[in-house]
């Protein structure tokens, strides 16, 4: 099941995260959550609009093996 952020918080209250300006572009949050994050043209993370809400849980999974905490929930 896929939702845009804007409609997952309306559907279970699922916490988005987003990427700060301290991503080097590891990678390590897209090995471990492909549903939730993708890298851009500059190897930069970024939080896809679709997320795939049957596997939120890796969201924590990622902020944790992010090198330099550039992983946090919008408020
Ligand atoms: Fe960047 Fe951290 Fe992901 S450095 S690529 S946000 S694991």
């Amino acid at each position: 099941m896929a939702c845009w952020w804007k409609c997952s918080w309306d559907k279970g209250g699922v916490k988005i995260p987003f990427v700060n300006d301290n991503c080097i572009g590891c990678g390590a949050c897209v090995a471990i959550c492909d549903g939730v994050f993708n890298m851009d043209d500059e190897w930069k993370a970024f939080v896809v609009e679709w997320i795939d809400l049957s596997n939120v849980d890796c969201i924590d999974d990622a902020i944790w093996a992010c090198p330099v905490s550039a992983i946090q929930y919008k408020n």
